[in-house]
C-alpha cells in the first residue's frame, strides 16, 4: 500500500473497528486512517485506542481521502452515499460492507461514475480470521483491485467472485456461516449434556472439537471428504453417527438452509434499491 494512501470510514462500529485493527496491525499507520460516525463517544473511544483522525461530518472526511470504507448499516447507504457525493469529484474508491446493497445502487446515490468495491465480510473478521467475498464494478483499475485485497485480507482472507450476483451465495455461506458453526456447536453441547456430560465440559469439547476438526480441513492438505472417510471406520461410533445424519438429510437441511439465506440476501438487496 502506497504511503499516500489515505483510508476513510464512515460508520466507527464492529467492523470497522476489525478493520482499522487489522490494518494497524498489519503495519499500515494510523495516521493515514479517518473516521466519522454519529457517535462523539464511540468516535473518542476509537481515538484512544488507535490515534486516528475522526470526524462527525461525513462530507468532510470523504473531500480528504483516497479510499472510502462505507461501514454502516445497509438502510443507511443512501444517506449517507448523498451526504458525501459533493465532496468525492477526486474520484476515491469506494468499498462497501453493507450486506444486500447493490454496487449500481451505491454508484446511483453517489451521482455516477464512481470505482466502487462491494464485500460481503463475516464476524470473524473481528480476530482477524474473516472470509470476505469482493466483486469489483468495471470502474475499479488493477491498483484499485490489489488495495481493496490488501485491505481485506488485513482481516482474514478474501476471495474475489466475478459476478455481483454471486455476493449473495457468499452471504448464505460465509455471511451467515459462522452462525451455522455456532449452532452446530450449541447442538452439539446439549446432546453431550443429554449424555451425561457437565455442561462446561461439553462446550469445552464442543468448542475445541470444531476448531481443530477446521484446523484439519485447512491444513492437513487432504479435502474434508478424505478427512472424513479417514475417521469413519467401517462399523464405528463414527459411522453411526454419519449414518444417522444421513438418514435425516442432512445435506438437504444444509442446502434448504443456506438457500433461504440466499433468497432473503436477494430480497434484501431488491427492498433497499426500489427508489431507483
Ligand atoms: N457485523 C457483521 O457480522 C457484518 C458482517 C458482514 C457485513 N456487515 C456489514 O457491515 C456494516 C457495519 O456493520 P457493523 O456490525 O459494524 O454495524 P455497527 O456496529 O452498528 O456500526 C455502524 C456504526 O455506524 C454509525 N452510524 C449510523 N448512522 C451513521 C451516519 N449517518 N454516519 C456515520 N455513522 C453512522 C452507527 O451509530 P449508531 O449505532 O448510533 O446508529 C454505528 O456506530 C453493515 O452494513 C453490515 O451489513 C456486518
Amino acid at each position: 500500500m502506497q504511503k499516500t494512501t489515505t483510508i476513510g470510514f464512515i460508520g466507527a462500529g464492529n467492523m470497522a473497528y476489525a478493520l482499522i485493527s487489522g490494518l494497524c496491525n498489519s503495519g499500515f499507520s494510523a495516521t493515514n486512517i479517518k473516521l466519522s460516525d454519529t457517535s462523539k463517544t464511540l468516535l473518542s473511544q476509537r481515538k484512544t485506542k488507535f490515534n486516528l483522525e475522526t470526524f462527525t461530518n461525513n462530507a468532510q472526511l470523504a473531500g480528504q481521502c483516497s479510499v472510502i470504507v462505507l461501514a454502516v448499516k445497509p438502510q443507511i447507504i443512501p444517506i449517507v452515499c448523498k451526504e458525501i457525493q459533493a465532496n468525492i469529484k477526486h474520484k476515491p474508491l469506494i468499498i462497501s460492507i453493507a450486506a444486500g446493497v447493490k454496487s449500481g445502487d451505491i454508484n446511483r446515490w453517489l451521482g455516477g461514475n464512481n470505482a466502487i468495491v462491494r464485500t460481503m465480510p463475516n464476524t470473524p473478521a473481528l480476530l482477524g480470521a474473516g472470509a470476505t467475498g469482493i466483486v469489483a464494478n468495471e470502474a475499479v483499475n488493477s491498483e484499485q483491485k490489489n488495495l481493496a485485497e490488501q485491505i481485506l485480507d488485513s482481516i482474514g482472507q478474501c476471495f474475489w467472485v466475478q459476478d455481483e450476483a454471486m455476493l449473495d451465495a457468499v452471504t448464505a455461506l460465509s455471511g451467515s456461516g459462522p452462525a451455522y458453526f455456532f449452532l452446530m456447536i450449541e447442538s452439539m453441547t446439549n446432546a453431550g449434556i443429554a449424555l451425561g456430560l457437565d455442561k462446561q465440559i461439553a462446550e469445552k469439547l464442543s468448542i475445541q472439537t470444531a476448531l481443530g476438526a477446521s484446523m484439519m480441513a485447512d491444513q492437513s492438505g487432504n479435502s474434508p471428504h478424505e478427512l472424513r472417510a479417514k475417521v469413519t471406520s467401517k462399523n464405528g461410533t463414527t459411522q453411526a453417527a454419519i449414518e444417522s445424519f444421513q438418514d435425516q438429510n442432512f445435506e438437504a437441511v444444509v442446502s434448504h438452509a443456506m438457500r433461504a439465506a440466499f433468497d432473503r440476501a436477494r430480497e434484501i438487496g431488491f427492498e433497499l434499491g426500489d427508489d431507483g
